[in-house]
């Protein structure tokens, strides 16, 4: 496996108004000047940036602290210094482990390098995420997941759309659970083209592009939409705004028993949800919170 070479750096806490003035006054130092935004702790408000120099050797400690406390005190703020040092990184096993596969209820999400690693009994999605979202990483994602397995089965549904597909994950989850064939007629639609053919290439790597169509689309009320429906099951990972926006067209596309899965909120704006939805005739049959996500599910009476 290939190493990446060692690195050491200085770094130093600057509001971020002042990240140019601080890059300028290091000129070319060590081998890279650079600059990152750092989360913010608490209620902090400042400084929220870092400026970086990089060097592929250590530096000589004392001399740099000095010189970081002369450009803190030329910019006028407190001269919070770092020395770092980042070791030598295995970077392709670093990174697969950040693409580890993951289990979702019965799904098994996983790339091209754990091709042959789904386990016995599980449904595998092979997905390559590209520039779209949904690697189901995402705790709205994971929710969606879990519902979908939980509602296919005990109810086989025919027609699912995924709304807001991003990678086509949930599209094809829903095709491969259920009993027996999954859902047989699955319509994946986003709003960014991108991503519907990033949902294209999975669909085709996952062999199930007879049962799952993609289309950009961006509203329920599109007439392609509108034709292939009632679904049995509608899904959309999207967020608390749009899905209020879109309350009235999304339910109406729900089948009588059908269920709606909705995520891509936030716990303090589960309320508003529901009581959007529940003005368009569904119930709220269940909850699942997951990291401060909260996914929705609810039920179209027959
Ligand atoms: C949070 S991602 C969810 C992706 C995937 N379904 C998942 O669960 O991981 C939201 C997706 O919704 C899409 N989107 C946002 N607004 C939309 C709209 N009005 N109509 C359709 N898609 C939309 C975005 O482009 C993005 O791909």
């Amino acid at each position: 496996m290939p190493l990446s070479p060692e690195f050491w750096s200085v770094e130093l806490d600057v509001p971020v108004d002042l990240v140019p003035a601080a890059e300028e006054m290091l000129g070319e130092a060590g081998i890279a000047v650079s600059s990152y935004e750092v989360p913010r702790a608490g209620l902090a408000m400042s400084p929220d940036w870092r400026v970086q120099v990089l060097f592929d050797a250590p530096p000589d400690e004392q001399d740099w602290r000095a010189r970081m406390t002369a450009v803190a005190a030329g910019l006028d703020i407190p001269a919070t210094i770092r020395f770092t040092h980042l070791p030598a990184k295995d970077w392709v096993r670093h990174t697969n482990t950040l693409n580890a596969p993951i289990r979702a209820g019965r799904f098994f999400l996983y790339g091209a390098h754990d091709a042959g690693q789904v386990p016995p009994g599980a449904l595998g999605i092979l997905l390559d995420a590209g520039l779209a979202f949904g690697t189901g990483r995402a705790p709205s994602t994971y929710g969606c997941l879990q519902a979908i397995d939980d509602l296919c089965r005990v109810t086989a549904p025919h027609r699912m759309l995924d709304m807001g597909t991003g990678s086509g994950v949930l599209a094809m989850a829903a095709a491969k659970a259920g009993s027996r064939a999954g859902a047989r007629a699955v319509l994946a639609a986003d709003i960014d083209p991108v991503a519907v053919d990033v949902t294209r290439n999975n669909v085709r790597l996952n062999g199930l592009s007879a049962r799952i169509g993609a289309l950009t689309a961006s509203r329920p009320d599109d007439p392609r939409l509108l034709r292939a429906g009632p679904y049995d099951l509608v899904v959309a990972n999207i967020l608390a705004e749009p899905l209020c926006r879109m309350a009235t067209g999304l339910s109406r596309l729900v089948a009588a028993g059908g269920h709606l899965v909705l995520s891509g909120l936030l716990a303090r704006e589960e309320r508003l949800i529901v009581a959007r939805y529940r003005t368009t005739g569904l119930s709220l049959a269940r909850r699942i919170p997951r990291e401060g996500w909260h996914t929705l599910v609810f039920k179209r009476r027959k």
